[in-house]
């Protein structure tokens, strides 16, 4: 059936009922590949909450970098996870600001009206490392809207009661739907598993990227003192903005970025530039950093453990260059240093991150607000690595004015682009 995309921002129900059916933006197993053709809108059944599970009318979605994935099939396709066999589509989308339309049996926190932020980890409440360990323990733990269907592409989402948090009234629909998966990832990988302290020194991979834009204001907050690395001088701006002593662009040291297929020589070339990159950092932060924030994977990896200080962490959550990483492991012994993983969140430090959008310590960084017939293209834009900051679509709401509902600092718009 064709959909009505003039149509998007208007549904035929009042909260506590549900429309039979929804506008969503579908991936198939069939059409996995570039995003620009692997996403289609769909007409689909509009979900109802299970118990402790609510549906939330979404007002804007957040794009992030793993939908790219979903929609290229890479390095593994979704189909075979979560709730994606029993239901045969992929509703991507891990960033939702909404209004709670109907909650499921059980729920007590949340009602018809609410407005939220939706955080994007789920877990079963039955596994006992949700209540003793970290529910990112549990073997049920997924990413809703990657891992998962009923994503935040749709008129409709379907999240646990868990996921909700209180919006933020000072933010609009857009901005509030922009922040979430990327910011609660790089509060945990600071904040709990690098263990920042006031005074630490921290080098930032892809500082103007969805995860270092609030990296860079995190170790800000938190007293410490960062140099970002970018690929462009305008992004390096936006970075120093946003806390940074400074930023590198990664350009002057292109011949750093491991390949994996060095000759012997080339390897020896290339550590070469590796050194004279750690001496930038260490000249920038007056010494070496003690926390590296790593996402880039293979291309950064080896440059990573060896910029870091003695005794120092590289805490990683994501390796957009290559997941399968080598790197000389003397640097890592001799010296002491730590390799750090770290996925997402717990719902406690998103509430706590959240609180500190909230009072406006931290903000979110918004490069573009774009319409729900543009959900393809802004990911095949990120694709292209052709974007800085964050990327918001709207869907119930129809401008980046709607939404807020009091003073406060908002978002900063990034003016920086490919
Ligand atoms: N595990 C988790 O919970 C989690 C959460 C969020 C994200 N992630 C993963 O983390 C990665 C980054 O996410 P993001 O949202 O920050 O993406 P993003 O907005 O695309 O930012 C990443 C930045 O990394 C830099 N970069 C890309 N390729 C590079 C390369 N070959 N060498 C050096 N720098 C490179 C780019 O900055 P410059 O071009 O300016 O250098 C880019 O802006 C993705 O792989 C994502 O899937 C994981």
């Amino acid at each position: 059936m064709a959909v009505d995309l003039t149509d998007i921002a208007t549904v035929s129900t009042e909260p506590g009922e549900l429309p039979p059916t929804m506008a969503a933006w579908v991936i198939r197993a069939e059409r996995e590949g570039e995003p620009k053709d692997a996403f289609q809108i769909e007409e689909i059944e509009t979900p109802e909450p299970g118990a402790f599970e609510v549906i939330v009318r979404v007002m804007a979605a957040g794009v992030n970098f793993n939908n790219v994935w979903a929609a290229l099939g890479t390095p593994v396709s979704v189909f075979g996870y979560g709730d994606h066999p029993e239901y045969g589509h992929h509703i991507g989308g891990s960033d939702a600001s909404g209004i709670v339309w109907k909650v499921g049996e059980g729920v007590t926190r949340w009602k018809a009206g609410d407005e939220v932020v939706v955080h994007c980890n789920q877990a079963s409440y039955e596994d006992p490392e949700v209540h003793g360990l970290d529910p990112l323990a549990a073997p049920s733990q997924r990413i809703w809207g990657y891992e998962t269907t009923w994503g935040s592409f749709a008129q409709f989402t379907k999240v646990q009661a868990q996921q909700l948090l209180p919006k933020p009234k000072h933010l609009s629909w857009d901005e509030a739907s922009s922040y979430g998966l990327t910011y609660f990832t790089a509060y945990r990988m600071l904040m709990n598993r690098g263990a920042i302290q006031a005074g630490h020194k921290v080098l930032i991979w892809g500082a103007a990227g969805g995860l270092g834009v609030f990296a860079t204001q995190l170790v800000k907050a938190a007293g410490g003192e960062s140099v970002g690395v970018v690929s462009s001088d305008e992004k390096g701006e936006l970075v120093k903005q946003l806390g940074a002593n400074d930023y590198i662009n990664r350009a002057e040291f292109a011949g750093m970025m491991r390949t994996g297929n060095e000759t012997p020589e080339e390897e020896k070339a290339r550590f070469k530039e590796s050194r004279g990159f750690a001496k930038r950092v260490k000249e920038i932060l007056g010494d070496s950093p003690d926390i590296v924030f790593e996402h880039v994977g293979k291309a950064t990896f080896p440059t990573s453990v060896f910029t870091v200080k003695p005794f120092g962490k590289v805490v990683i959550c994501g390796a957009t260059s290559g997941y399968n990483l080598d790197f000389d492991v003397r640097y890592l012994w001799m010296r002491q240093k730590q390799i750090v993983g770290s996925h997402f969140a717990n719902a406690y430090e998103c509430l706590k991150a959240n609180e500190l959008i909230d009072s406006g310590l931290i903000q979110p960084v918004l490069w573009r607000t774009m319409g729900f017939d543009q959900v393809a293209e802004a990911h095949q834009l990120m694709h292209e690595n052709k974007h800085a900051g964050k990327i918001a679509i709207l869907v119930g709401a129809t401008s980046s004015e709607e939404g807020r509902t009091a003073d406060g600092p908002g978002a900063i718009r990034a003016e920086v682009g490919a």
